[in-house]
């Protein structure tokens, strides 16, 4: 089992970008809860940010390709909005330990 992250690493409406050996993910919380995605834009398979961590659009609102603007829901990775609309991120199943620590689902 992989350890990613602390859970205080990644407050509410933030998101940040973790090497781990299933590559780079994207883990942000909303609402309480965390999620993961491949740091993978289903459009050209680039990588989403352009600065380090800069994952979510100016409201916090979706998670956003900075290429072409395509925006995610949080909860479930969808393309709501781009060029890739109706596609979606690819999820990663997390685990939280009462340790805090975010961990890859085996
Ligand atoms: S590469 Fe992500 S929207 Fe085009």
């Amino acid at each position: 089992m992989h350890l990613i992250c602390q859970t205080e690493d990644v407050p509410e409406r933030e998101a940040r970008g973790f090497e781990t050996p299933v590559g780079e993910l994207i883990v942000t919380q909303r609402d309480g809860s965390f999620y993961a995605y491949k740091n993978i834009c289903p459009h050209l398979q680039v990588s989403l940010e352009y600065m380090e961590d800069q994952f979510l659009d100016m409201d916090k609102e979706y998670i956003i390709c900075s290429t072409h603007g395509a925006l995610f829901n949080v909860e479930d990775g969808e393309c709501i909005w781009g060029p890739c609309q109706g596609d979606a991120l690819t999820k990663v199943d997390l685990e939280i330990h009462s340790d805090g620590g975010i961990y890859l689902k085996d």
